[in-house]
């Protein structure tokens, strides 16, 4: 019996996920949540559409929840053999700007360290041939370093060319997502060639979610190195695409085309399927299907221009905040 696990599923594009799963995953479907009755309540609402998934109560935060579902799935199958770590949070901007310590954390600790914790915990029951899929984002290509603005280029640059290299190892890439947060939490970030503010403050760019993907990313190029090819495991790492969801409300104020979290979720589903003995081992799969290269490739963004009833309300707040995060 294959089993399949997805993280933060209980609405967006992680209960898309599952319902496409539900309908085309042969075996077991774990819907999981941070949140009991909104897990249970998307098992339900699944349910009356006719399709059946499992619930566990799984905070990506929390090791003890994390080692409780791996016990729960070990003792029932055995082990899994798809592993979606979808659960993420991002900036609540521009409205919150500049964004408090504890939702920078919030966001590292989620969506980084969250996704490494789920992936650590639950690799000694992969399956062979398991698919493991971390949702990344556009924000986290590592083109974009190049363009940040911060205070610190050559610093820049140096990060770019760390995070890209072929001898990146797990210590050093998480001593530079810590000294992230530590010098954001000294409020120098931008000394150290962090970003202090939007690629483009024409519409303002989430910045801990932006460092947080640049994490996974790197994370998913490396994850993919603790298995030999014989193990026809592959752990890729999607951008799925700018989606109307909760996390990206400020879709709202711009002029882009937003997915739904069902068009979403088929770059997310055929990552999960991809057939025995594939070669897509470490990559990036954008939006539209095609392989993108993560350290040289420069995919072209939608040019994002704010509506200007949310110009005004942004450039209103940027100008009482001031520069220290900006
Ligand atoms: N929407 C976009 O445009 C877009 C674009 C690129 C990538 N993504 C990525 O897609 C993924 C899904 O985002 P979404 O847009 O579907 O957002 P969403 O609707 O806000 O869903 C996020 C999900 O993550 C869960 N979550 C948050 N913290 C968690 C934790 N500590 N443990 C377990 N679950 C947790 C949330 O649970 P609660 O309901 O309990 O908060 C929710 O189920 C994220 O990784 C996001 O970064 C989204």
């Amino acid at each position: 019996m294959s089993v399949a696990v997805v993280t933060g599923a209980n609405k967006g594009i992680g209960l898309a996920v599952v319902r496409a799963l539900c309908q085309q995953f042969q075996g077991e479907v774990y819907l999981t949540a941070r949140n009991e009755h909104r897990g249970n309540e998307a098992v339900e609402t699944l349910r009356k559409e006719g399709l059946h998934a499992n619930f566990l109560q799984l905070d990506v935060t929390n090791r003890k929840s994390i080692r409780n579902v791996r016990s729960k799935l070990s003792d029932r199958h055995g082990g899994i053999d798809l592993l979606v770590n979808n659960a993420g949070v991002s900036e609540e901007c521009p409205e919150l700007f500049p964004t408090p310590e504890e939702q920078m954390e919030a966001i590292m600790e989620t969506n980084y360290f969250g996704t490494m914790a789920v992936y650590d915990t639950l690799k000694p029951i992969f399956n062979k041939g398991t698919r493991v899929v971390n949702v990344t984002s556009s924000a986290g290509l590592l083109s974009i370093v190049a363009l940040w603005k911060t205070y610190n280029k050559e610093a820049a640059l140096e990060l770019k060319q760390r995070l890209g290299a072929d001898d990146l190892g797990i210590i050093e890439l998480n001593e530079i997502m810590w000294n992230y947060e530590n010098t954001y939490r000294a409020d120098n970030q931008g000394e150290y060639g962090w970003p202090v503010g939007g690629v483009s403050i024409k519409a303002p760019t989430p910045k801990a979610y932006v460092v947080s993907k640049l994490g996974v990313s790197a994370l998913t190029r490396l994850q993919q190195k603790d298995f030999h090819v014989e193990q026809d495991i592959a752990v890729n790492h999607v951008h799925p695409g700018w989606t109307e969801t909760d996390l990206s409300k400020k879709a709202e104020a711009t002029n882009v085309r937003t997915l739904t979290p069902e068009e979403a979720a088929k770059t997310i589903i055929y990552a999960s399927l991809l057939p025995p003995n594939t070669d897509v081992r470490g990559q990036l799969i954008w939006e539209n299907g095609e392989l993108v290269d993560w350290v040289n490739d420069t995919p072209t963004l939608p040019k994002l221009v704010m509506k200007e009833e949310y110009r005004q309300e942004y450039f209103a707040t940027f100008n009482k905040q001031g520069t220290a995060h900006s």
